[in-house]
């Protein structure tokens, strides 16, 4: 039976070792939770990352590390620390990541980097290619990998090849400072179809191949001497039900958990206090230290505010040996204690910040809980946040307010979509989700849930599969 590979840099299971015995963790961060439900349900391997370098990993432990990874359908791929060094710290997350979200500033472009990204990516290219027998589909995932699209058409030219972008992709002027900038295109160009969250990015990717690969491209098709590369937007869903689900059973428990007993005592201290939820892995694309920002001119602009709302802060620790993280950091710890001590009573701190990532169960409880969402990245591919904030919201309340920025916010228009850089306009949204009438948030909600529930994250990979299946016809025309 012909089966789908799904590839990514991380696994869906991040595996540690401790007292000689392995640990599993679920990942964080939007490829991981969306895919995780597709590769649930399907028959597939997904190949990719441990978390585990082979320095890290005793010779004993490493059929136990394979075992754990066949146990949850995954094929680990071995890397070292000076693989994950220029790889994953270097070219991935100081020139790609930084590039793509328009962070010009962050941009680092090192020859040695990109050369560690190149001996990688074939490091995938070998584990990928043991293990497709005929027949099987190979769907590629994300920055990390936009070079194993071609490494595997090469050796499998019989093989369909699919390849998705999480994050933007930035205008030609932008993506033409990357000295590797037709290595780039020429690898993702191995792929039968490449998908991207929206339209703006797939226009961005074409025009890029037009103008500096001086391909062919007409209407979404990219021809090639041999073959036809289609390109398409497919903006991401969410597991609706999942979410729905828990968030119903979430309010039907009797039992507790600790966050949600000291998120009701907060609710019984100050009972007409609103809870402002914010949620994302802490990285400069987030807009976490202007977010922080934009609350105090808020509570600076509507005093009357003061003791009526709380910021509840969710960072989640990322990529911390990126230095840009780590200033960050300190950033972010910096604002969030000068704005407590500004304006907190003895009843009340304005920011609740936890950094660390959460359990499941307790990412519904905030989701839950807080009436209003503010989601104010400066960049962002997709913001499944968005989504799972509006999918718990089972009694239909509740204000999610959007950064323009987010892929999420082209189909969320019934948010209040904000510019994430201009705080007075945050401050007023702020104001409007504090008083907007209840029949208004179940009005917005209604629209959004039911779209976000018709086009969840399976209909997602229904649709990038059939495009996939689909584009065989069209190159056996070329030929
Ligand atoms: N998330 C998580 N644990 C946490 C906080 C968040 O698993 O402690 C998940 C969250 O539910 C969401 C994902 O991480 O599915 C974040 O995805 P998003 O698209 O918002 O941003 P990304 O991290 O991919 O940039
Ligand atoms: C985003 C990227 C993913 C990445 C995730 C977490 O969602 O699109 O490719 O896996 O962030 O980042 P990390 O660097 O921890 O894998």
């Amino acid at each position: 039976m012909s089966k789908t590979i799904i590839i990514s840099n991380r696994l869906p299971l991040q595996l540690q070792i401790d007292n000689n015995t392995i640990k599993a963790t679920p990942s964080v961060g939007g490829l991981a939770t969306g895919m995780k439900s597709v590769h649930r349900d399907s028959n597939g391997v997904w190949i990719g990352w441990t978390g585990l370098t082979e320095e890290e990993t005793p010779e004993e432990l490493v059929d136990d590390v394979a075992k754990a990874a066949q146990d949850a359908q995954c094929v680990p791929v071995s890397l070292t620390e000076e693989d994950i060094d220029g790889f994953y710290y270097g070219f991935s997350n100081r020139t790609i990541w930084p590039l793509f979200h328009y962070f010009m500033e962050y941009t680092e472009f090192e020859k040695e980097s990109y050369q560690t990204y190149v001996e990688v990516n074939k490091k995938y290219a070998e584990v990928v290619l043991e293990n497709i027998e005929e027949g099987d589909t190979v769907w590629v995932h994300d920055y990390q990998l936009m070079l194993l699209p071609e490494l595997i058409k090469k050796e499998r030219p019989d093989v369909q090849i699919g390849f998705f972008l999480h994050i933007p992709f930035p205008s030609y002027e932008v993506f033409r400072t990357l000295p590797w900038r037709e290595e780039i295109l020429k690898g993702l160009l191995g792929s039968d179809l490449i998908g991207f969250h929206t339209y703006d990015y797939q226009r961005h990717f074409l025009s890029s191949v037009s103008r500096i690969l001086r391909h062919e491209v007409s209407f979404n098709e990219i021809t090639l001497k041999d073959r036809i590369v289609t390109v398409n937007s497919y903006p991401m869903g969410i597991d609706y039900d999942k979410f729905a689900d828990a968030a119903a059973k979430h309010d039907a428990a009797k039992n507790q958990s600790e966050l949600q007993r000291r998120l009701d005592l907060h609710i019984d201290s100050t009972p007409d206090a609103k809870m402002i939820l914010s949620i994302d892995r802490l990285d400069y694309s987030k807009g976490i230290a202007n977010r922080i920002r934009a609350y105090e001119y808020f509570l600076e602009k509507y005093p009357e505010f003061k003791e009526k709302v709380r910021l509840v802060m969710l960072a989640v620790p990322s990529r911390s040996n990126v230095p840009q993280y780590q200033l960050l950091k300190k950033e972010v710890d910096e604002l969030v204690g000068r704005i407590n001590g500004k304006f907190a009573s003895v009843s009340w701190t304005p920011i609740w910040y936890f950094y660390r990532s959460m359990p499941f169960e307790n990412l519904i409880d905030l989701y839950t809980t807080c009436e209003v969402a503010l989601l104010t990245p400066i960049r962002d591919g997709m913001n499944l946040v968005a989504k799972e904030y509006v999918a718990t919201r089972t009694d239909k309340t509740g204000v999610l307010i959007l950064s323009e920025m987010a892929g999420a916010a082209q189909e969320m228009s019934e948010a209040l979509i904000i510019n994430p850089n201009n705080f007075e306009e945050i401050a007023d949204a702020l104001k409007q989700a504090m008083e907007m009438p209840e029949a208004e948030q179940i009005k917005r909600n209604k629209f959004l849930q039911k779209r976000l529930k018709r086009y969840n994250v399976e209909k997602w990979a229904d649709d990038f599969m059939h495009s996939l299946h689909d584009t065989t016809h069209k190159s056996d025309i070329v030929k």
